[in-house]
């Protein structure tokens, strides 16, 4: 069967103008903010507080935090990846971090500049401190299916991170598809993997990248295996000017589409968000790629 309620994690603010070329103003990333809350998401990853040169397109971490973080009933999740993210992002209030660890040598070395274990031990002690602070802490998962140097991830080798991370106190374990090269049977094999290692469906999100147009069929499938929380990015934001293959979230918009087909509680409002995606997608000075967007926008 397939849930009754599903909660959307809107990453647009994180994943997708982490990846813009553009230097988005900070007055434009709060009122994307808002206009994501003012259409019923009540989970909005807001920035990460990750070093400034790893990432110059949230270095404005600080300023944008504190105007957003008064959003009545909206959770507020930001990247943490070490005890320095950890201090920036309590010194401001926040009460639910992530921190973000990847299933392959390649991307850890890329992304973390540690090896996997390097990278989980520099997590631990943020995920205790968080815990201990009474956060609620996500733990991402990178490269879950494919990865662009080694191919495909076995599947063991996944399952054995999601489950130090869920070890060490994650309350929640994304499953990052990075590339966007998951198939559905793919997630299903993942899943069932997981199930063996002992990790509950109920802990888990998916996060698919849509490269492959396999985003939507990919969620579907965790779907029907008990996942109730997806991640996904208004207008379908992301993707990097400089690489070719690769391209922003599912779009929220193309979800909420089939869900409200499905007729599963969102609590999302699609023509706000629509009109939002649409309004982000005039500041960035080019359309959203999402289909859903396109043909409501046109209506
Ligand atoms: P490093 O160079 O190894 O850093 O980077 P370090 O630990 O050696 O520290 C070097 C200096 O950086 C020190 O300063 C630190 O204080 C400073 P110094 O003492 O030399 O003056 N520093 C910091 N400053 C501010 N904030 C911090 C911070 N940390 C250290 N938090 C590091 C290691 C982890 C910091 C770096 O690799 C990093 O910031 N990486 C982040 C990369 C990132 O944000 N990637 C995108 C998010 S992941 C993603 O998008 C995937 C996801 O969407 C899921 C999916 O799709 O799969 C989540
Ligand atoms: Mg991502």
């Amino acid at each position: 069967g397939l849930p009754a309620r599903v909660r959307i994690h809107e990453v647009g603010p994180r994943d997708g103008l982490q990846n813009e070329s553009a230097v988005v103003p900070v007055e434009t990333k709060a009122e994307f903010v808002r206009r994501l809350a003012g259409a019923g998401l009540t989970t909005v990853e807001a920035t990460s507080f990750v070093h400034p040169k790893w990432v110059p397109q949230l270095a404005d971490a600080e300023q944008l935090f504190p105007m957003v973080s008064g959003l009545p009933g909206v959770r507020l999740p930001v990247l943490v990846p070490n005890g320095r993210g950890l201090d920036r992002a309590l010194a401001l209030g926040a009460r639910e971090v992530a921190v973000f660890a990847s299933a392959t040598e390649s991307f850890a070395k890329a992304n973390l500049n540690r090896t996997v274990d390097e990278a989980l031990a520099m997590f631990e002690p943020v995920v205790t401190r968080a815990v201990e602070h009474g956060l609620r802490v996500r733990g991402y998962v990178s490269m879950c299916f494919g990865d662009p140097w080694e191919g495909a991830v076995p599947l063991a080798q996944v399952a054995g991170v999601c489950r130090r991370l869920a070890e060490m106190g994650c309350d929640e374990l994304s499953l990052g598809d990075t590339i966007g090269v998951a198939t559905p049977g793919h997630v299903t094999a993942l899943l069932d993997a997981l199930g063996e290692e002992g990790v509950p469906v109920s802990r888990l999100a998916v996060h698919f990248h849509d490269t492959y147009g396999q985003a939507l069929s990919n969620t579907l499938a965790a779907l029907r295996h008990g996942v109730s929380v997806v991640d996904a990015s208004a207008g379908g934001l992301g993707g990097c000017p400089y690489a070719k293959s690769a391209t922003g979230n599912l779009a929220t918009e193309d979800l909420v589409w089939m869900l409200d087909g499905l007729g599963i509680e969102t609590g999302v409002d699609l023509g706000r968000l629509t009109a939002t995606s649409v309004w982000m997608a005039e500041q960035l000075g080019r359309p959203s790629p999402s289909r859903t967007v396109r043909a409501l926008s046109h209506k």
